[in-house]
């Protein structure tokens, strides 16, 4: 469903009617128009600050040489020495800030490295880096910290320091949303500094529109971090639960998009149009109801059969029944926990026996609503918040054999499910987001295919929100 409102506040007459109202006036977002590309930010140029102890010049030098972009820094300020020092040992050169008149050499981002901050007084970098440029940050610039989770900090005032990080993000989203914007977090473990590349990369890049005000940690590595940034997919055989349509059917294509062979799974009466769907891209299609008793095994042997086993698993498949609890009949309850969950974990039990190769990923989809909950999806909210706890339960059994498992929560997605919705709520749901609109399937196949990737090699046990910053649950 189009948002006709957007629409409308794009053209000529709309934006001066809604803002001689003082009504939203939500961006229109750059979405990438294409595959990964081996040095996205050819031509472009990204600004790079430091903390005065700043850990990771080097390293975001080489990762943003590598990636095409010229690094610009700035004369007078206080992270310059490890900046510096980062450019004589590594020789990749640094360009002066350029004046803000000229427009041809502006940024197209902000990378702050934050790490090494020790206490409050030090985040005053933070603060000296980015509010004078505030202005300059470009309609869907990009802001990216970098910085080292609490739990990794040396004392109470490092930790509390890089927990204000994750503060500051989620305030700074609320303020450059409006023109598309976005501002993330990405927390270093220690040992994951070479796995950097990957969420950079992705974060940076219009890949991730709609991902705004988030943290993603990173662990040390399971498998082999990237080194093939260009269609890392390839030789991959993915499975994509509830792939007929909507969010499942974007997972494909964008799996696809990235090399991937593509296993779609939808139920038997969705068939022609899981036919449909994943013949645009060479998909093959498995007509099964995930909750079949037979489903698991099912799936594990026809994947080892015809594909020799499977290397990426997306469990999307999803219903919602709402009720109120007082009004919830037991089938709705039964029928949502066992479609969201259940079948989930039985499927990865039958998998992890039979048909999941080393260095498997698997990406289950969850909700802003396991997150904020909401009346009358006592069940939903259950399921999803069960998938959270669920991947985070079973990171260390992934990272055994060389893989991970992480859950992306969608906020509120243009899809048939929200279609349905009331014109009130749905409204709401899209405009109570920093970004002002509601996000596509694409925006969700995006983060799973990042996290399906080698490009995520550090991220494990994790949950993605993919919802432009979304107020529910924030
Ligand atoms: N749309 C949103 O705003 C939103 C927000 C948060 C989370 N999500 C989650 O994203 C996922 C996809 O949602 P969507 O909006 O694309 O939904 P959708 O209803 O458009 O598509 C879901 C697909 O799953 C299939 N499916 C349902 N039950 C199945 C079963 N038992 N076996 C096999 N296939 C089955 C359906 O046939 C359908 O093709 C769901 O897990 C949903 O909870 C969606």
């Amino acid at each position: 469903m189009s948002d006709r409102y957007l629409d409308f506040t794009q053209s000529a007459f709309g934006k001066s009617l809604s803002g001689l109202l003082g009504l939203p006036q939500p961006p229109r977002l750059r979405r990438a128009t294409g595959p990964y590309a081996a040095r996205p930010l050819d031509g472009q140029s990204v600004m790079l600050g430091s903390a005065a102890n700043g850990e990771l010049a080097a390293a975001l030098l080489v990762v943003l040489k590598e990636a095409g972009a010229t690094v610009q820094v700035a004369t007078a300020h206080a992270g310059l020495s490890p900046i510096k020092a980062a450019s004589a040992a590594t020789g990749i050169s640094l360009k002066t800030e350029p004046n803000p008149e000229d427009r041809a050499a502006a940024p197209v981002a902000f990378v702050f490295d934050a790490t090494g901050i020790a206490d409050a007084t030090q985040l005053r970098a933070l603060y000296d880096f980015l509010q004078p440029r505030v202005g300059r940050i470009p309609a869907n610039g990009r802001v990216l910290l970098l910085g080292r989770a609490p739990a990794d900090a040396g004392t109470p005032a490092a930790a509390a320091a890089a927990a204000a990080l994750r503060g500051f993000t989620r305030s700074f989203g609320k303020e450059i949303g409006k023109k598309g914007a976005t501002v993330n977090l990405i927390e270093v473990g220690r040992g994951a500094e070479d796995a950097l590349a990957g969420p950079l990369r992705f974060l940076l890049s219009p890949h991730a529109a709609y991902i705004t005000a988030q943290t993603l940690a990173l662990n040390a590595p399971a498998g082999d971090p990237a080194s093939k940034f260009f269609a890392p997919l390839g030789g991959k055989v993915a499975v994509v639960t509830g792939a007929a349509r909507g969010i499942g059917a974007a997972i494909a294509a964008t799996l696809a998009r990235e090399g991937a062979q593509v296993v779609g799974i939808d139920r038997p009466q969705e068939e022609g149009a899981l036919g449909e769907t994943l013949s645009a891209f060479g998909g093959f299609g498995l007509a099964l109801d995930i909750t079949a008793a037979d489903a698991p095994q099912r799936i594990a042997q026809e994947l080892t059969t015809r594909f020799g086993g499977i290397d990426i698993v997306v469990h999307n498949a999803g219903i919602t029944r709402d009720k109120m609890l007082k009004n919830m009949a037991p089938h709705l309850w039964d029928m949502v926990l066992d479609v969201n969950f259940g079948a989930i974990l039985r499927i990865n039990d039958a998998l992890l026996a039979h048909g999941l190769n080393d260095g498997a990923r698997m990406v289950c989809i969850s909700s802003i609503g396991g997150i904020a909950g909401n009346a009358g999806q006592t069940n939903y909210g259950a399921t999803k918040a069960g998938v959270m706890g669920y991947v985070e339960a079973m990171a260390p059994v992934m990272a055994r054999r060389g893989g991970a498992i992480n859950a992306v929560a969608p906020g509120f997605i243009e899809t048939a499910m929200t279609a349905q919705m009331p014109t009130g709520p749905r409204e709401v749901g899209r405009r109570l987001a920093s970004l002002g609109q509601g996000g596509l399937p694409i925006d969700i196949a995006e983060a799973v295919t990042f996290l399906a990737s080698p490009l995520a090699s550090a991220v494990n046990g994790r949950t993605l929100r993919v919802c432009g910053q979304n107020f529910v649950g924030a």
